[in-house]
Parts: structure tokens; sequence; C-alpha cells
């Protein structure tokens, strides 16, 4: 088994400080008069929910997997990164350094692994990278936001891959999912000299993702498990799935939109509805797997999951109606459904916690 690091515990920490401070500033960001933690937290919103909470929880994972002492720099940079956004100015340079990292980290992967699912989610780590380097560079968040939609995409995407490896798919099958991920990378690529046309490219991508993971994805099968878990994380799947199609749509619609209504709906269609959908899912497995800790399934797993998903929906709603409390409550009722999932984890360890001296 891999060898588990002792800093495990204080990085997932500070990942989760990371994912309070940001929907904090997500929070203020909206309009809701919180107390401000630092006076523009508003504004590092996005960094710390993507290159803070993302970049310490799937550093970690990774670096569990592989058990080698150095890959564990990344979730240790963007974790100090985190710390430094907020108390002072040097959070960037930090965030970055993590992303670079974690790239070195892929780039051990792909040699040890030679495999499309592993050069998918390495080409996920890359779009990190890239992104926070335009954005150290001076480049305004919304110039750099998709590369860093492809880091958390691609990402998944490439997992699903390796999962659906079970269900030996034909040459056309993994053809389909070449031509779809080339797709939402040209799209990100194209941004760099045309915003509004590289974000609709990318758009195209994400629906054609959304339908190769909806027809290939092994979830389609699961969902009629007998195992309660199982049917779960499959609901999760497909209906992040459904989400991802909609944020390609949406960005179809208006790629050029740069802030506002239009650019809330876009991005967090993809953020929450897609990619906290997956979290949700994959939760049970990974906390147990990077923590060492066993944790049961439990029913109430279905309201957090549910909670999301309609408050979505109203989120959404609101700011494609322009109905401003629509979007403001339904962004603080997608903030409580991220509490209500970290209550429900947070039970469901308690309560399963290995007897001292069992094997992790
Ligand atoms: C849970 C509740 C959340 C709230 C209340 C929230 C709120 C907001 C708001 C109000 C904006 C600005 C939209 C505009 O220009 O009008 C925004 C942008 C953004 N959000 Fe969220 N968000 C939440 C969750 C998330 C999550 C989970 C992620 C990532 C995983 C995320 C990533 C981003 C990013 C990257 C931006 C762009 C920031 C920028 O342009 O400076 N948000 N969010």
């Amino acid at each position: 088994m891999a060898k588990r690091s002792p800093v495990r515990f204080p990085l997932m920490a500070l990942g989760m400080v990371a994912l309070v401070a940001g929907v904090w500033g997500g929070l203020m960001r909206m309009g809701w008069g919180l107390p401000p933690v630092r006076p523009d937290l508003a504004a590092w919103h996005g960094p710390l929910m993507i290159s803070g909470f993302f970049g310490v929880v799937i550093g970690l994972e990774r670096a569990v997997a592989l058990g080698r002492s150095w890959t564990y720099a990344a979730p240790l940079f963007s974790a100090l990164g985190v710390l430094a956004t907020l108390a002072g100015p040097s959070g960037p340079l930090l965030l970055t350094l993590g992303s670079l990292v974690f790239v070195a980290v892929f780039i051990r992967i792909i040699r040890l692994e030679p495999t499309v699912h592993a050069a998918t989610m390495g080409a996920g780590a890359l779009s990190w990278a890239i992104g926070n380097v335009l954005w150290l560079a001076g480049w305004p968040v919304h110039r750099v936001v998709l590369w860093w939609v492809g880091y958390l995409v691609l990402t998944i995407a490439g997992e699903r891959l390796e999962l659906s490896r079970l269900l030996r798919l034909t040459g056309a099958a993994r053809a389909g999912f070449l031509a779809a991920a080339g797709l939402f990378l040209a799209g990100l690529v194209l941004t760099v000299v045309a915003p509004a046309a590289g974000a609709r490219l990318a758009g195209a991508g994400m629906l054609a993702l959304t339908l190769w993971l909806m027809r290939h994805d092994i979830a389609r099968r699961t969902l009629r498990s007998p195992s309660g878990l199982t049917r779960f994380i499959a609901a999760c799947l497909l209906s992040g799935y459904a989400w991802l199609g909609v944020a390609g749509a949406l960005a179809i619609l208006y790629g050029g939109a740069t802030a506002g209504p239009l650019y809330d709906a876009m991005l967090h269609a993809v953020f929450l509805g897609f990619v906290f959908a997956m979290i949700f899912g994959h939760a049970p497995v990974i906390f147990p797997a990077v923590l060492g800790l066993s944790m049961a399934f439990r029913p109430a797993f279905h309201i957090h999951l549910v909670l999301l998903h309609a408050t979505l929906l109203l989120r959404v709603a609101g700011d494609l109606a322009n109905w401003l409390p629509g979007r403001q409550w339904g962004g603080l009722l997608n903030a409580l459904a991220l509490l209500l999932f970290l209550v429900n984890t947070a039970r469901a360890v308690r309560r399963t916690a290995p007897p001292a001296g069992a094997a992790p």
C-alpha cells in the first residue's frame, strides 16, 4: 500500500479553510452582507476555490496514491498559498507553484502509466498551471477561468475514462472521447487570442464530453445496483453530467460574458452542478482512502445532493431571468448544501471510526 504522510490531516484542514473562506467570499460577492475576513475577500473567491480547495484536495489525493514524499509539495504549496492569500499579497505565487509541481507529479504518473486517461488528467493539471501562470502575469480572472474549468473537467473526465475500462470500450468509443476532449482543449487554447469564440468552442467540447459520459460511463449500469452507496454514486455522476451539458450550452450561448448573471450561471453550472456532484459521489470513497478513516454510506447523503441541485436550479433560473432574489437565495442555499455535505460526511466518519489499533 502507498505510504501515507502525517501531513495529510493538516493539509486537508487547510483545504477546508480554503473552501469556507472561498464560499464566504462568494456570498459577499453575491451581495450578502457578511463580515469580511479580509476586506477584498470577494475578489479572491475564484482562486480560493480552484487553486486553494481543489489544489489541496486533488493534489493530496494524487500524493497519497503515489506514496512519494516529494509529491506532497503540490498540495503543500497550494495550502501555503491559501494562508498567504488570507494573510497578505503572496498567495498567487504560492498557488501557482502548487500547480507547477502538480504538473511534475503528472509527468511522473504518465511515465509510470502511459495511458489516455493519465494523459487526460495530465492535460487537466497543465490547464490549471497555464491558467495560474497567466493570472500571475496579471491577466484578469475572467480571461483565465476557462483554463481552471479545464483543470477540473479534464481531471474528472480522465478518472471516468479510467473506470470505464471495466466496460471494455470499442475503438470508436475511445476515438469519440479523444475528439470530445480535443474539441474542449482547442477551445481553451483559442481563448488566449479570441476569448468569446474560445469559450463557445470549449462549450461545444463540454457538450460532446457530456454526451460521451452519458453514453459510456459505467454509472448508467450501476444506477440499479443493490448497494445503496453504488446507487448514490451513480446518481451523483449522472446528475453532474446533466449540469456539464447545461454549462456547455450556456458557454455556447453566452461565451462572451465576463461578469454578471450569465457569467455566474455558466461557471457555477460546471463548478457546483458538475464538479461538486462528483465530489459528493466520490467523497465516501476518497476521504477514507486519503485520510485512512472508515466511513459508512448513509441514506442522508441524498439530502445534500438533492439540495445542491434544487438550489442551483433556483440560482441559474434567477441568473437567466435576471431575478436577483432567486440568484441570491440560490447562492446562499448552495452554501448550505455544501455545509450539509461536510456535516453528513463528518458524521459518517465518526460513526464508523475504526477501533484503536485497527488497520486503516
Ligand atoms: C457555494 C456558493 C458559491 C457562491 C455563493 C458563489 C458566488 C459567486 C459569485 C457571486 C461570482 C461572481 C459572478 C459575477 O460576476 O456576477 C462568482 C464567480 C466565480 N466563482 Fe463562485 N460561488 C460559489 C461556488 C463556487 C464554486 C464551488 C467554485 C469553484 C469550484 C466557484 C468558482 C468561481 C469562479 C472561478 C468565479 C469567477 C471569479 C472571477 O471572475 O473573479 N464558485 N462566484
